[in-house]
């Protein structure tokens, strides 16, 4: 049975902007399993951010509910919230924000600072969560000195520093050339089926949307339509193409020989 860790009901969000309000947000309701990889999309200033920051914690919706496991944080206290943020909620952002004075091992260790006593425990954890992203041997280096895939790479690691629930993408391969979107796109897709961990991802990419397992449309602030994307056939060893057995980490399909992901348009027609 799927086990619904995110539920969102009539969700509102009206900016003032002086004295005109804009309704980033429009009576949005959706549901998120856990350990469903997500792509949101939609054309800009259709409330993708909004809707992410939401979830996160970030911003409070004018109204609606935001459960999460169950409990609803649109309410909820600042105090509250922020262990919320902690503890459940790994960040990911189109412009890696990696902090330049530290490095990379220093980066990734810094959210965990409230969270774990011993500086050699963070050590080791940070140098772990760098191995598991393929950067061994890059943790002294500080960002100006890493590629931008792979200071997207710290960025993901810094995410997943306390174990949260949920990693929260925001344009993740904005910044990225195809090859480096490719290896992140596939990174985001190897934890989400590794660590279970729950990906919300917005992208403007519909080749790395079509990596996920569902992908939602967003205009004018609500969900217009919704697809169904490889990461799903893929997590059911299902080739999308011929429907023949495969592997999860299957690129190409062992009997109809068709790759194993799709460049056409998810929203085209
Ligand atoms: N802090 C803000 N103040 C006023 N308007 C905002 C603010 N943030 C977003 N908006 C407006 O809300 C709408 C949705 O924005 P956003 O969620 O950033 O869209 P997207 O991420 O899809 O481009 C846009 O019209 C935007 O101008
Ligand atoms: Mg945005």
């Amino acid at each position: 049975m799927s086990n619904v860790v995110l539920q969102i009901e009539n969700l509102n969000k009206t900016y003032m902007l002086g004295k005109r309000p804009v309704q980033a947000l429009s009576n949005l309701s959706m549901h998120v399993n856990q350990g469903e990889f997500i792509a949101i999309m939609g054309p800009s200033g259709s409330g993708k951010t909004t809707l992410l920051n939401v979830i996160g914690c970030i911003d409070k919706p004018t109204d609606g509910q935001v459960l999460l496991d169950g409990i609803d944080v649109a309410k909820m206290p600042e105090n509250q919230l922020y262990k919320i943020r902690r503890d459940k909620m790994g960040f990911v952002f189109q412009t890696f924000n990696l902090l330049p004075y530290l490095n990379a091992r220093e980066n990734v260790e810094l959210p965990m600072e409230g969270k774990i006593k011993s500086k050699s425990e963070r050590k080791k954890r940070a140098k772990e969560l760098l191995a598991m992203v393929g950067l061994s041997g890059r943790e002294e280096h500080r960002p100006q000195r890493l590629s931008a895939g792979e200071q997207q790479r710290v960025a993901i690691a810094r995410a997943l520093a306390n174990n949260p629930a949920f990693i929260l993408a925001d344009e993740p391969t904005g910044n990225l050339d195809s090859e480096n979107k490719q290896e992140i796109i596939k990174l985001l897709a190897k934890l989400n089926l590794t660590q279970g961990t729950t990906i919300i991802m917005v992208t403007h990419d519909s080749q790395a949307a079509n990596h996920t397992e569902r992908i939602l449309l967003l205009k004018d602030g609500k969900i217009i339509k919704e697809k169904e994307g490889l990461h799903l056939a893929k997590k059911n060893n299902k080739c999308p193409n011929c429907g023949a057995n495969i592997k999860s980490t299957d690129d190409i399909c062992p009997i109809c020989k068709k790759p194993i992901n799709a460049i056409e348009e998810p929203f085209s027609s």
